[in-house]
């Protein structure tokens, strides 16, 4: 089991490293990472300054739309003392073909970290911002591909952690489908969820209805993860026998990967499960201290109730925050905060 006690890293070792999927990191390095960011998180909070990157520059190249993410690294770099700058591909030359070997190369030249979302395609977005990172001379940080979304889990478990203490090793999650027919989601969440979880000894429980499987190389690796780390992950029929008797509950929802490209057609089929709803009945069936949890933007009144967002349970505004402290503690990090 390698979730017990980890030894501390030394933070200069993390300069430099590219963050673009949680198993790439050690348990302790990812120990380290939220001991940082909860340190940050009290200095906010108690007024003192956290300026460990003054004078440099990230660049957040998004392929996609965001509210947290971009906000709480443009937010996070402000605090930190350095400068934030926004690209979407329409406005730099990745709209007409610049290679990531030339753009990582120009970036590198500027400034000291990049941070990539490209989370549409699936088998596209983690491909491309490897081959950034292959040429970049700085640290790449991924804002979510089509295989990870590791900026938002490295928060959930820093809020699983502040709600149940340290040690995770038991709880049961159900990560679950949900209805949503606005838009085709990506699967870098519950792909995400099931990956780092169980190496910190949580039993992760997936359901999703007919046609909604993860990536099934993604699963074997997170498998191979759970198994070291002391978790599981399982599988369940339904929402309903996945939230029984458990502690956290995160249903959201995601696309067919075998339909990204005919969105409305999958979307309209995906309405034959519009029961995939988290509501106060199916909460019930969880654990009576159960948490609610959901990365946002969440689909009201179709994902997930009022009643249940708005409740008791729900945890969705302190994962919010905390992509902003996490956010910190990843660029202070790897662009040289702590060398
Ligand atoms: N959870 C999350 O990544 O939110 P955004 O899409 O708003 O960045």
């Amino acid at each position: 089991m390698d979730t017990a006690t980890p030894a501390r890293i030394d933070r200069r070792s993390l300069t430099g490293r590219d963050f673009i999927e949680t198993i790439e990191w050690s348990v302790a390095e990812l120990d380290e990472t939220l001991a940082v960011a909860a340190e940050l998180k009290a200095a906010r909070k108690a007024g003192k300054p956290t300026r460990l990157l003054v004078d440099k520059t990230i660049y957040l190249l998004f392929l996609d739309k965001s509210t947290r993410t971009r906000n709480a690294f443009e937010t996070g770099m402000t605090q930190l003392g350095g400068h934030a700058i926004f690209l979407d591909s329409d406005k730099t030359q990745v709209s007409h073909g610049e290679t990531p070997q030339d753009t990582a190369n120009t970036l590198s030249r500027f400034g000291e970290g990049i941070a990539i979302r490209h989370d549409l395609a699936p088998y596209e977005g983690n491909v491309w911002m490897r081959e950034v990172a292959k040429h970049a001379t700085i640290p790449l940080i991924n804002m979510q591909c089509d295989v990870d979304h590791p900026t938002q889990t490295i928060a959930d478990l820093m809020t699983l952690r502040e709600q149940r203490g340290g040690d995770l090793r038991g709880l049961k999650v159900a990560m679950t489908w949900a209805f949503a027919p606005s838009y085709a989601r990506p699967l870098s969440v519950p792909q995400g969820v099931a990956t780092l979880f169980p190496r910190f000894g949580m039993d992760v429980v997936l359901a999703h209805p007919p046609g909604f499987e993860l990536m099934p190389e993604v699963l074997e690796a997170a498998q191979a993860a759970a198994a070291a780390g002391g978790g599981s992950i399982t599988f369940a029929p339904s929402m309903e026998e996945a939230f029984e008797g458990a502690d956290v509950v995160y249903p959201k929802s995601w696309g067919r990967l075998d339909a990204f490209g005919e969105g409305s057609t999958a979307l309209a089929e995906s309405a034959d499960y519009s029961d995939w709803i988290c509501d106060e009945r199916k909460l019930a069936l969880a654990s009576p201290e159960v948490l609610y949890m959901h990365c946002l933007p969440a689909d009201r009144g179709r994902e997930v109730t009022d009643a249940v967002i708005d409740g008791p349970h729900s945890i969705v505004w302190d994962e919010a925050e905390n992509r902003m402290h996490t956010a910190k503690a990843l660029m202070a990090l790897t662009m040289g905060g702590y060398a």
